[in-house]
């Protein structure tokens, strides 16, 4: 009797492990042995601790389960799919799964995260085979025919940054996945990690054999301790099996891969403080150029990925270049996986193609505030992203759109706040951040971030408006001209929002500069 539960961090932090000890002890006392398998998450966050048992109609899916519930579930006979007050059905008919196009994390929550009998049950280590016959120019092609843009955020070619790397002439070449993941409201890296880890693994062994690298490293941030247990495990049993050593699946071909837990710094999701961090050395930006493709870590070239990126590489091989960019609109070619949260009421993942509406995302899948109250404000791509309200969650959610909008998609991260959010708050708050998470090495970021604070305390406090919203407009377009890295430069995107979509919040403040253009 297979019964499965996640394990996902998430899950566990809402009461995953108590329920499946309480699973595993009810059966004993009632002589049924249970297969308690431990699964990622299907990313459906306000069903959870949400358990599946494994029927001839499919799985059936009990959730949100609380301790409580667990003797009636047993004694409804829930191992056979009866009804029950919990009782939600076959999960892929829930509405907020059948309506997506998961592809990334086709298997999160499905499989065994550990297990690569399971993994290859599921396509698993078919694109590897598929990139093994392939020359490393044609792997790259496939990938430039996808469409496919950083998913870390900047969105630049992915295949761009491979045939550099490719045609660079070094004895030693890396591939980096950036699982730094700092953004506010974001967790697709980490569920991924920790529900299909071989995903992740099969993603770099792919690009390394595409550009001729040898090495990788997952840098994974401090603060995932189960997502670094889950690919550290991974790669022992992917090591084991042949599939990453000095002759992947027999081929002569070598690629080695390790784990690297970071220390706790935002600005270490900066690929070249992310390197200065893997090199030992303490995580302060370079400046670029030369970019990690010609000169990365230790100074060879480098392929610098986030984990969503290397994950879908495994789809694209195996299902064909066309088949991804027929998702998604203009130059967003393929799906990307939203995660939603904040003030929500259904917060979790959503993969779909490019071009669903804000609107979509929050209310159709999010079903609006936790709180009930109208939705004021969603910040979009993280804690530099830009606030928008809600007269423009009609906005399909793809690069060109949102950067034409004075916002970023970022790593795909919306966080929702209601009516009782304050802007002038929240704009200040994106100047505290940044104070706080600056490496220090440019004056912009370093001594403008605090500066920021101080205008928007005398703003808010109602001392020189004018002149201190004058200063504000000066500080903003310094920041972003003249600051070294994205930190520096995009922290001005939230102010600047702020103050052009919610002028009264600042007491009608006047529109900035660039927010005005
Ligand atoms: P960028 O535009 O400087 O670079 C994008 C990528 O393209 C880099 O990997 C760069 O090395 C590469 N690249 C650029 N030109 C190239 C060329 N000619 N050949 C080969 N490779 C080339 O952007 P950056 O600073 O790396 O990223 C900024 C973005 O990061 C922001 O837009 C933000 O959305 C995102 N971000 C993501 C976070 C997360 O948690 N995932 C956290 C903070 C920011
Ligand atoms: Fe460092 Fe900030 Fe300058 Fe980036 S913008 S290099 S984080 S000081």
């Amino acid at each position: 009797m297979r019964v499965f539960l996640s394990q996902d961090a998430a899950s566990l932090a809402l009461g995953a492990g108590r329920i499946g000890h309480m699973l595993s002890d009810e059966a004993t006392r009632r002589g049924i042995v249970l297969d308690l398998v431990r699964t990622g998450s299907r990313g459906l966050f306000w069903l959870e601790p949400l358990v599946e048992i494994e029927t001839p109609e499919g799985r059936i899916a009990y959730g949100p389960l609380s301790p409580a519930d667990i003797p009636s579930l047993f004694e409804a006979g829930f191992l056979q799919g009866a009804p029950h007050a919990r009782r939600i059905g076959r999960m892929e008919e829930h509405s907020y799964l059948a309506r997506q196009r998961r592809l990334t994390f086709a298997r999160c929550g499905i499989v065994d995260p550990l297990s690569l009998q399971d993994y290859r049950a599921h396509d698993g280590f078919k694109a590897l085979e598929c990139a093994l016959r392939l020359a490393p120019a044609a792997v790259v092609d496939e990938v430039r025919e996808s469409g496919l843009r950083g998913r870390g955020g900047a969105g630049f070619p992915t295949a761009i940054k491979w045939d550099t790397v490719l045609h660079r002439d070094a004895g030693q070449k890396y591939v980096v996945c950036n699982a730094d993941e700092g953004d506010s409201g974001t967790f697709a890296d980490r569920m991924l990690m920790e529900g299909d880890p071989f995903c992740l693994i099969e993603g770099m062994l792919i690009a390394g054999l595409a550009v001729g690298a040898t090495k990788g490293f997952i840098y994974i941030r401090s603060e995932y301790l189960h997502a670094f247990r889950v690919m550290s495990r991974a790669i022992e049993i992917a090591t084991e099996a042949g599939y990453l050593g000095p002759s992947v699946l027999g081929s002569g071909r070598s690629f080695e891969l390790e784990t690297r837990l970071g220390a706790g710094a935002y600005i270490c999701g900066e690929e070249t403080s992310l390197l200065e961090s893997l090199e030992g050395k303490r995580g302060v930006v370079r400046a670029k150029p030369p970019v990690p493709a010609i000169e990365g870590l230790f100074g060879k070239p480098t392929v610098v990925n986030n984990a969503l990126s290397f994950a879908v590489i495994p789809w694209i091989l195996a299902h064909g270049a066309k088949a991804y960019a027929d998702y998604g609109m203009g130059r967003s070619r393929g799906t990307m996986p939203v995660q939603l949260a904040g003030n929500v009421r259904q917060g979790g993942l959503i993969e779909l193609g490019f071009g669903v509406t804000l609107r979509e995302l929050v209310y159709d899948f999010g079903g609006g505030t936790m709180t009930g109250r109208s939705v004021k404000a969603v910040q979009v791509g993280g804690p530099l992203g830009a606030y928008f309200p809600e007269s423009m969650l009609d906005l399909p959610f793809d690069y060109e759109t949102l950067a034409a909008a004075k916002g970023m998609l970022g790593h795909g991260g919306i966080v929702v706040f209601d009516d009782t959010v304050d802007l002038a708050q929240q704009a200040r708050f994106a100047f505290e951040f940044c104070a706080a998470e600056s490496c220090g090495k440019c004056t912009p970021c370093r001594i403008g971030a605090v500066r920021g604070v101080e205008v928007l305390d005398r703003i808010i406090a109602g001392v020189e408006r004018e002149r201190n919203f004058a200063l504000l407009d000066d500080l903003c377009q310094l920041m972003t001209d003249a600051s070294l890295c994205a930190m520096g430069g995009l922290t001005p995107v939230p102010v600047r929002s702020g103050l052009a979509h919610f002028p009264d919040d600042f007491d009608k403040a006047p529109p900035l500069r660039a927010a005005a253009e």
